[in-house]
């Protein structure tokens, strides 16, 4: 929501120019961080500096007077000043103190490398006694997917969960049994870092049918989840600082895993056709790694086009690059054929290929895989080997069979007409009840869609109002590092029955009145 209280710099307050008016700070959006025992000046120019750069503070927003910010946050009118004035001197502000501090709207160049910088390693925010990366880890935004205040069987608009209320549970109790009874004395050996040998098997088989992959099963790693497979491959493709473009905005999680490996993390802008390689070549063209959602772009949902796989892949053989593609949810496509992995296009093997089980059986499952070049697959299995040793056995036995027996395609088939039945409900209730407040179009990949706000509207803080009126969604905001854009709520709708569809777009309204 916007606040327009003050006029702009040197105007006068008139009814004609009030649409004109920046927004003004919220005191709400600072955080000091006491625990770094940092000078409260320093405590508040990280503060500030961190809004700025993480968009919660927009280019043009005016600050609150020095006076009224140091009330709201307890500290004296000099230690404001001097943080202002700190902020002013970086090129983060413009203005005057006294006349009126904004956002800068151009953030200079050397921005750009000092917030790739303080996404590495915030050296002054270094947590005594814990490591740079263990500080840099700790001080990433926490990006929930859940709102405590909401009760659990409330599933409107949740992000990427599967439907709980479809899966075939008494099926795969029995694939649990059966297993179980056959095979319980080697379920219950140490096994493989690679993986459950039949699981690897029926993972290269799904893939190359159906996602276009070229592999062998030895080149399948099972690990816990996507997420792991992310930190496995920043950790043995990348050194301490070595650059890696993620998308902006893009993932939370996969910076997570890159910022814990030590990377320094170039944001690259994306558009309507996926990653922009030639922003990305200019921002930082020796990086070593790139890590991008090519099926379907998160959150955006877009799907990169011809012209930039090619690209994306012509840079990586250029710059002896990898190319992480997190393949997270392309099973769900509505309309027209997959597009084939980016991994099936690279003949010269640059490309490291995500998969999870997480959107099509569970994200508790913790199950899922990489495929690697022949290679490297000694140096993934013993990096594992040196982490968790193996994904449990069970599971992986259990899923094999799920695969094997053919039950895996059927559950595909059956969420994608129930998940494609979701998000046509969900369109539906928004051109009801949304219009003028959410514009949501549709996504022929996914689990959720992109709500577009009206021009000026903060997307934080209308999700805060949708979670006190008791619906989820996630401010596509939250997931920016350096772009800016009009703000808009991410809705996850595979997850939601139809009623809850329902009442969940009448409470967004609401909250968005
Ligand atoms: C972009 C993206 N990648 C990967 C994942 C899956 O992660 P995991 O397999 O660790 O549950 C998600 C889930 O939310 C995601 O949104």
């Amino acid at each position: 929501m916007t606040s327009a209280k003050a006029a702009p710099r040197g105007g006068k307050p008139a009814r004609r120019r009030a649409r004109k008016r920046p927004p003004v700070m919220a005191a709400t959006s600072l955080v000091l961080d006491g625990s770094t025992g940092a000078s409260l000046q320093t405590q508040l120019v990280e503060a500030l500096r961190s809004a700025i750069v993480s968009g919660r503070l927009g280019p043009g927003t005016r600050l609150l007077s020095t006076r009224a910010l140091a009330e709201q946050v307890d500290v004296s009118r000099n230690t404001v000043l001097n943080a202002y004035s700190r902020l002013l001197s970086e090129g983060y502000l413009r203005g005057h103190l006294g006349s009126g501090t904004y956002v800068a709207s151009e953030l200079p160049e050397r921005l750009q490398s000092s917030r790739r910088a303080r996404q590495e390693a915030p050296v002054a925010r270094h947590t005594p006694g814990i490591s740079r990366r263990g500080s840099a880890v700790a001080g990433l935004p926490d990006v929930r997917l859940s709102a405590p205040g909401i009760p659990e069987s409330r599933l409107a608009f949740r992000m990427g969960t599967p439907a709980v209320d479809a899966f075939p549970s008494d099926l795969w109790g029995r694939l649990l049994h059966t297993r179980w009874r056959r095979s319980w004395g080697d379920l219950l050996k140490r096994a493989d870092p690679g993986g459950h040998p039949p699981l690897r098997r029926a993972v290269a088989d799904y893939l190359a049918t159906s996602r276009g992959v070229r592999c062998v099963p030895e080149q399948v790693i099972i690990v816990n989840g996507a997420q792991q497979a992310m930190s496995l491959a920043a950790q043995v493709l990348l050194d301490p600082g070595d650059a890696a473009w993620v998308e902006d905005p893009g993932y939370f999680a996969s910076r997570g895993a890159l910022v814990a490996a030590g990377a320094t993390l170039v944001p690259v802008p994306v558009d309507d056709e996926g990653l922009d390689v030639e922003a990305g070549t200019r921002l930082s063209p020796d990086a070593r790694l790139a890590i991008v959602t090519p099926a379907h772009q998160f959150p955006l949902g877009v799907a990169m086009s011809q012209a930039r796989r090619q690209a994306l892949l012509a840079w990586a053989a250029r710059s002896d690059a990898w190319i992480v593609e997190d393949d997270y949810d392309s099973e769900f496509r509505y309309e027209g054929r997959p597009l084939p992995a980016l991994q099936g296009l690279s003949p010269d093997a640059r490309v490291i290929y995500i998969g999870t089980f997480s959107k099509v059986v569970s994200p508790a499952l913790r199950v899922g895989y990489l495929v690697v070049p022949e290679s490297l697959v000694q140096a993934f299995c013993a990096a594992r080997r040196f982490i968790d040793t193996h994904t449990p056995v069970v599971e992986q036995a259990v899923l094999a069979d799920f695969l094997h027996e053919g039950h895996f395609s059927r559950h595909v088939r059956r969420m994608r007409v129930l998940y494609g039945r979701r998000q046509e409900a969900l369109l539906e209730a928004a051109r009801r009840e949304l219009a003028g407040r959410l514009r949501l179009e549709p996504l022929h990949t996914g689990m959720h869609l992109v709500g577009w706000l009206p021009g000026g509207v903060d997307d934080v803080e209308a999700a805060a109002r949708g979670i006190e009126a008791g619906v989820m969604s996630q401010p596509l905001s939250a997931f920016r590092v350096a772009s800016r854009g009009p703000g808009a709520l991410l809705l996850g709708y595979s997850c939601v029955p139809e009623e809850q569809i329902e009442e969940g777009v009448r409470l967004l309204a609401r909250a968005l009145r």
